[in-house]
């Protein structure tokens, strides 16, 4: 297998493709990621109503170009296409979102059937295809009529989740594989509700720290009605998380780091884990900490099926905020994010270390970088060496012990990134946004071909035995 590796074209890799292991499990699941906003457009088609996104782009100066998901990548319209070529890619899995607002256009009360009926042929598309369906009930886009009852701050949208949660799994429940509450409660909470970029645009940190606490209670809620109703999927969560390193050896920075940790990682896994918030960060927070209800604490520890973790890059602590990127020394996506695959190895094998971690899944990871289409192909170099050198990483974690089950790229296609609109291209899939062709990059093909060598490498081992 090392040697078919090699093949592959990835000497030029370095360090990660060395420490790639012979072969991954043959029930390892490799997939690709997207989630409904940034790729599915048709945003007022069939009855959808509106998310917060929707109105969010609305708001000038929010996106860059002034963009908007109104059609992104006609999704809606092209999911077939779409779903053939991930079965030409040969992953196991699509992990995709459900546009809340899409199925339940006011996210309480009356179920739009034309919406359910779309997510009904995705999911029995892929399973026709022999693909895993991975399904993410809140990707961000909550229905704007429930932001304007108040929103995640609202303690009544736990309570409109978890009846979205049982009408989507009573309906796919028995064809989804993975089922997953929500993606990245931490970006919800502070880039939505204390920072302001991300939509619904607030400032406040007592709202933001209210928000993570519905989040994580309407998480642990929405599984326990699952259960109760006999969901057959599998049932977990997706966690933003990183290492956080220190800026410089400093007593005060070292001080950061736990803080910063606590903020990121622990303030999430711990009440996922252990039923309780971390002290110190309640201690640091003081009046922002979240009204908890009594019993919140032990309804959001429920078991998880899997883990679900996306990664980027790493977290560096500073105590007087002056560190940036350029001090690093280390090599820069275009969205500016330090490329640090060693540091997904650290993460999983410190997860593994200090929490009764399930199976876990990297359900997000790939890069931004600036493509150049010369003569109908993109030759990536970039890109493919990200998601090698990462996949590499999984693979040491794995060999150290991690619990590893599966990863996915993110993202099959060049969608709409938030609030870089479309100026920031993820895909392994080139999408020409004016035809709305699509069009495989190199990193794609290399994709193909590591599943590939990874099929081969099972079947000669099996016919070996
Ligand atoms: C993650 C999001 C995903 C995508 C990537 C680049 O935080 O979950 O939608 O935007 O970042």
């Amino acid at each position: 297998m090392r040697a078919g590796f090699h093949g592959l074209g990835l000497r030029r890799i370095g360090t990660g493709a060395a420490t790639l292991p012979q072969a991954f499990p043959p029930n390892f699941v490799w997939g690709v990621a997207t989630s409904a906003y940034q790729i599915e457009g048709a945003a007022a088609e069939d009855g959808r109503g509106p998310s917060i996104w929707d109105r969010f782009c609305q708001q000038p100066g929010a996106i860059t170009d002034g963009d908007d998901g109104r059609v992104a990548c006609d999704h809606y319209h092209r999911w077939a296409q779409d779903l053939d070529l991930m079965a030409d890619l040969g992953v196991a899995a699509y992990r995709f979102s459900v546009s809340w607002s899409r199925v339940q256009p006011a996210g309480a009360g009356a179920w739009n059937a034309a919406g359910m009926d779309f997510y009904e042929r995705l999911v029995d598309g892929l399973l026709a295809r022999g693909l895993k369906a991975a399904m993410t009930l809140n990707h961000w886009d909550l229905p704007q009529a429930l932001q304007d009852r108040g929103g995640w701050v609202e303690r009544d949208t736990v309570y409109r989740f978890v009846d979205y949660a049982q009408g989507m799994a009573a309906r796919l429940g028995d064809r989804v594989d993975w089922l997953t509450t929500h993606n990245e409660p931490w970006v919800m909470a502070t880039l939505g509700h204390e920072t302001g970029h991300f939509a619904p645009g607030q400032r406040s940190r007592a709202a933001a720290m209210q928000v993570a606490h519905h989040l994580l209670l309407s998480h642990g809620l929405a599984l326990q009605a699952l259960r109760a109703q006999g969901c057959r999927s599998a049932l977990g969560i997706v966690l933003n998380l990183s290492p956080v390193e220190p800026a410089t050896d400093s007593a005060a920075d070292a001080a950061q780091v736990r803080l910063d940790d606590g903020r990121l990682v622990r303030w999430y896994m711990d009440p996922l884990f252990s039923g309780c918030y971390p002290q110190d960060v309640l201690d640091w927070l003081g009046a922002d900490a979240p009204r908890v209800a009594a019993g919140d604490m032990v309804s959001m520890c429920q078991p998880l099926d899997f883990l679900g973790i996306n990664y980027y890059s790493r977290s560096v602590a500073s105590a007087d905020g002056s560190w940036n990127v350029a001090q690093g020394g280390l090599p820069l996506s275009a969205m500016g994010w330090e490329i640090y695959p060693q540091g997904l190895t650290t993460l999983l094998l410190r997860l593994a270390r200090d929490y009764a971690v399930p199976p876990m899944v990297v359900t997000e990871n790939g890069g931004a970088f600036p493509d150049q289409l010369q003569g109908g192909r993109v030759h990536d170099v970039d890109r493919t060496q990200y998601i090698a050198s990462h996949i590499a990483a999984v693979g040491e974690a794995l060999r150290l012990g991690a619990p590893m089950a599966g990863y996915m790229v993110w993202s099959l296609l060049d969608n709409f990134e938030w609030t870089s609109g479309y100026a920031k291209r993820f895909g392994i899939v080139h999408v020409d946004y004016a035809t709305q062709q699509r069009m495989l990059k190199d990193s794609a093909l290399w994709y193909r071909a590591f599943l590939q060598a990874q099929r081969s490498a099972h079947a000669a081992a099996a016919g070996a035995a």
